[in-house]
């Protein structure tokens, strides 16, 4: 049998008749124990964070459920419903439209922190940032909004409860002035503010409790879901049906040859 059991190999997991483990816990000690940004972190790393630390991380998770309609990935989840999907087909609409431009630039964000802190082991921050951006091809992910074009509501509480945390000694915050640095730094290359996203401020939450930066997207996934199951089942009860990007008397610009006027 040992060739058959060992095909799934997981740390995450045991499970016999009348028993479940979830990372050495029976599930009966996690269940009214333990919250879900607590289970989340669990889940993703094997150890148990602190209240403050999951406290912190919970700040993170909340932050990103939702930004309206105008958001691609909430649009996808509405348009899909509309179309006669079901929720959960509608969620993965959702989740598929999170890339490297809409909410999904926290893992590059934490790549990116994360080599300045390496670079700035050499040198000075601003110059480590700039070594940096460089190799970025001169775009930092995380920061800059098509919205909130001189700050994002969503950074500067977040980044409170950073500043709280390192003052309570839950995290050191050297990320945080890493990602202050590099407001700084973009603020002066373009001189008006490129203000921190709210991947960008995720990611130096992720960072300062000891995410991988390949978590980040994933956990930016599970934020957007609540906004997209709650946009999808809204939408699902006001009847319409087959909802376009835009009102139908509303079309796109055409530019190829013979244009109809
Ligand atoms: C989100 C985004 C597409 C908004 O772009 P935008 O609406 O063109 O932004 P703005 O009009 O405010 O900025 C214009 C200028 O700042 C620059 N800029 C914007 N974001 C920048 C960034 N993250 N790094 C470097 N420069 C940036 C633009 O290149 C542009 O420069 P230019 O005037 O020399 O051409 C852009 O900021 C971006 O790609 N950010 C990185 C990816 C990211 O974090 N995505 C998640 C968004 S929630």
């Amino acid at each position: 049998m040992t060739d058959v059991a060992d095909w799934w190999q997981t740390d995450i997991i045991d499970m016999a008749p009348g028993q479940i483990r979830l990372r050495g816990f029976p599930i009966e000690d996690l269940i009214g124990n333990i919250g879900f940004a607590e289970m989340v972190w669990l889940m993703t790393r094997g150890t148990r964070p602190d209240k403050a630390q999951a406290a912190l991380f919970e700040a993170a998770l909340v932050s990103a459920v939702d930004h309206g309609p105008q958001a691609p990935s909430i649009a996808a989840a509405r348009m899909a419903v509309s179309c006669g999907l079901s929720l959960n087909n509608a969620m993965a609409n959702a989740i598929n439209m999170l890339g490297d431009i809409h909410g999904g630039a926290g893992e590059q964000a934490m790549q990116f922190f994360h080599d300045v802190k390496a670079q700035a082991a050499e040198t000075r921050l601003q110059t480590a940032i700039e070594t940096v951006f460089q190799a970025y091809n001169r775009l930092v992910p995380g920061f800059g909004h098509r919205f909130h074009k001189n700050a994002d509501p969503r950074s500067l509480r977040l980044m409170s409860l950073v500043e709280a945390a390192v003052s309570a000694k839950v995290c050191d915050g050297g990320f945080a002035e890493i990602a202050l640095g590099v407001e700084h730094f973009l603020a002066n290359l373009k001189g008006k503010p490129i203000p921190m996203n709210v991947d960008g401020v995720t990611a130096v939450i992720y960072a300062e409790l000891g995410f991988e930066p390949a978590l980040a997207r994933g956990l930016f996934c599970l934020s957007r879901s609540v906004g997209a199951l709650a946009h999808a089942h809204e939408q699902a009860g006001r009847k319409e049906r087959n909802k376009g990007p835009t009102p139908p008397h509303y079309r796109w610009t055409y530019g190829g040859a013979n244009p109809i006027k």
